[in-house]
């Protein structure tokens, strides 16, 4: 087998010559952006395939998180996850909103709602809970102490796309959700992102705010950002839709060849949330125990001499970078859970390109230091 390197993930993208049409179009109609027919029909192509109401398009999930969180007008402080991805975080600074960084429950890897009842003050105006790796959020216990405290929920529900809970997608849970269609999603459209709403009026507010508060040429009604998605990109995300369920599919028979085989190794534990919910196969994180021959670092090292570019998401905990680290969060008896997590955690490589004899190097490097019980089994 040759060495090309194998990615923790690579975008999945449709033959080329069935875009050239959608870009042929865009050149006859000379509309590249500022919502015009592809980011309408892309909109509601999105509303369908989700099944829900409101979709305002945004050029990523970072603008989509900032602008969800001014159209709520929230300030103050907002109770947040330190295992994420640090735009969680970020959309909460650019907000100038001090976040509450609280631990997160080791089975779900997501924020735990004892934790945020109790960093609730005076203060607090919002939940900006993480839906990590498309697993589900206890959202009707978030939910619950929203109502009771009065706050408002928004989801960063990057990781969420194609996921479904309760019977509804779970990009529809909160106030707000917002998911991200960057190149490393499930779904993509090289850049992107959406926020999903749950009315007519704050989805007007919220495109509004995306094209620098314009209401129309002579109005404007907030100092509003320019966050609008590009008819490439959502001519793009149209194709794309036709593509997502066999993406979706094929994800999820990589994850189960990783499930069958990695049971038999000792030393390397799966998340075991016990949650009903249909997943995305966005990541595939294991946990490095400590009966495994070799620490979570020691192991990453291993696959990258292999050129297997795995990943430690998340590592390191948002509280660990400079404009979060406060003498609260750095103490070594703080958020047990997330920094326990965040050390043991390895996300192996997961995308639909993925070929049967690279998944079979995947799991010889990691059995190859631990005792396998069992041969592999194929896809
Ligand atoms: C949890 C989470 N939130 C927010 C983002 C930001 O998304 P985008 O890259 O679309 O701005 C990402 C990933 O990129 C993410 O993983």
């Amino acid at each position: 087998m040759n060495n090309k390197p194998i990615y923790v993930t690579q975008p999945a993208l449709p033959p080329l010559d069935e875009f050239i049409p959608y870009l042929q179009q865009i050149w006859d109609n000379k509309i590249l952006t500022n919502c015009g027919p592809f980011h309408q029909q892309f909109e509601e192509a999105l509303a369908d395939y989700l099944g829900v109401k409101y979709v305002c398009l945004f050029a990523n999930a970072t603008l989509a998180l900032v602008t969800a969180l001014q159209a709520l007008r929230i300030s103050g402080e907002v109770i947040t996850t330190p295992y994420s991805f640090v735009a969680t975080a970020h959309s909460l600074k650019w907000n100038s909103i001090k976040p509450v960084f609280v631990d997160i429950d080791a089975k779900t890897c997501n924020l735990d709602p004892a934790a945020i009842e109790a960093a609730i003050t005076p203060q607090t105006t919002a939940i900006m809970p993480v839906h990590v790796y498309g697993t589900p959020c206890d959202t009707e216990a978030i939910r619950k102490i929203a109502e009771n405290y009065n706050l408002k929920v928004i989801y960063d529900a990057a990781h969420a796309f194609g996921c479904r809970y309760n019977n509804q997608s779970l990009c529809a849970f909160g106030d707000i959700s917002v998911v991200s269609f960057h190149a490393t999603k499930v779904f993509n459209t090289f850049e992107g992102g959406a926020i999903i709403c749950q009315d007519a009026k704050t989805k007007a507010h919220i495109d509004h705010l995306k094209n620098f508060g314009f209401v129309d040429e002579t109005t404007v009604v907030a100092a509003g950002i320019n966050g609008k998605m590009s008819e490439v990109n959502a001519a793009f995300g149209l194709l794309q839709l036709k593509y997502i369920d066999s993406c979706i599919e094929k994800r999820k028979q990589i994850s189960q060849y990783y499930r069958d085989n990695i049971k038999f190794i000792r030393g390397i534990s799966l998340p075991d949330h016990q949650l009903s919910f249909t997943s995305n196969y966005s990541y595939f994180p294991v946990f490095v125990e400590a009966d495994y021959a070799l620490s979570r670092d020691e192991l990453y090292e291993k696959f990258r001499e292999q050129n297997v570019i795995v990943r430690r998401y998340f590592y390191p905990l948002i509280t660990a970078f400079p404009m979060y680290r406060t003498a609260h969060t750095d103490r070594d008896n703080e958020l047990p859970n997330a920094r326990y997590i965040s050390s043991r955690v390895l996300c192996l490589p997961l995308h639909p390109n993925l070929e049967q004899e690279e998944l079979e190097k995947v799991m010889a490097i990691l059995s190859g230091f631990s005792k396998i019980q069992q041969t592999q089994k194929a896809i």
